[in-house]
C-alpha cells in the first residue's frame, strides 16, 4: 500500500491567524509564549515578513519575523516554531528559504535571530540555513541576562550573511 503525503503550503500569515500561531507556540513547549494580540500585530502588520506552512487547512509551522528599523538591510527571525509531530524532516529549513524571499525581505542581506545557546535544534537549523545559503554565520553579543528580569536565558545574536541575491516570491 502507497501513502500520500499531503502537500506543505507556506504562505504570507493574515491576521486570523495570529491566534493560531500563539497555540502552536503554546503546544511547542520551548518558545516563550506572547499574548495573542502580539501574534495577531505580526500576522497583520508584518505579514510580507513572516510566514506560515500549512498542511490539510491546519498550520503545522511559522516564523515570526520583521524589518528592525535600526539594522534596515537585516530581517530579524523573532520566533520560528514547527508542530512537534512535523519536526526534523526539513520544515523549519525549507521556511526560512522560502521567507527570505518573500516581498518584505527579498532585499535583506542579513538574516538575524536570537537563539538561546542550549537551543541545539534551533541552533541547528541556523547553522544548516547559513550552510545552505552559502552565507557566513557570526555571534555577536545580542542581549545579555542583565536586560530581562532574573531567570531569563540570555539571547546571543546570530548574524547570517551576506545572503544571496533572490527573486521576490508573491505567492
Ligand atoms: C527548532 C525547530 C523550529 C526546528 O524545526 P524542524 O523543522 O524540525 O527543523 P529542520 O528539520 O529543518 O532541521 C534543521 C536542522 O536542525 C537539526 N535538528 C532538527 N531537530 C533537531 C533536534 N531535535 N536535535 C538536534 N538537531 C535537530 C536538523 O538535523 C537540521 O540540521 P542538519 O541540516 O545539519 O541535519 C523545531 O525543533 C521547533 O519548533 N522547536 C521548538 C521551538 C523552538 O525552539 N524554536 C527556536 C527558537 S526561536
Amino acid at each position: 500500500m502507497t501513502t500520500t503525503e499531503s502537500p506543505i503550503h507556506l504562505r504570507s500569515p493574515e491576521a486570523r491567524d495570529g491566534k493560531t500561531v500563539w497555540e502552536l507556540v503554546r503546544a511547542g513547549g520551548t518558545l516563550e509564549a506572547n499574548t495573542p494580540y502580539c501574534y495577531l500585530l505580526l500576522c497583520s502588520h508584518f505579514a510580507e515578513n513572516c510566514i506560515v506552512a500549512e498542511k490539510r487547512g491546519e498550520i503545522v509551522g511559522f516564523i515570526m519575523a520583521y524589518r528592525p528599523p535600526s539594522d534596515p538591510e537585516a530581517v530579524f527571525v523573532w520566533q520560528v516554531g514547527v508542530a512537534p509531530a512535523g519536526r526534523g524532516q526539513g520544515l523549519a529549513t525549507k521556511m526560512l528559504d522560502r521567507l527570505i524571499a518573500q516581498p518584505g525581505n527579498f532585499d535583506a542581506r542579513f538574516l538575524i535571530a536570537t537563539v538561546d545557546p542550549d537551543n541545539a535544534p534551533s541552533n541547528k537549523l541556523f547553522a544548516a540555513f547559513a550552510r545552505g545559503q552559502g552565507a557566513t554565520l557570526e555571534t555577536e553579543t545580542g542581549y545579555g541576562p542583565e536586560l530581562f528580569p532574573p531567570g531569563h536565558a540570555p539571547e546571543p545574536l546570530l548574524r547570517i550573511g551576506p545572503l544571496p541575491t533572490r527573486a521576490r516570491n508573491s505567492d
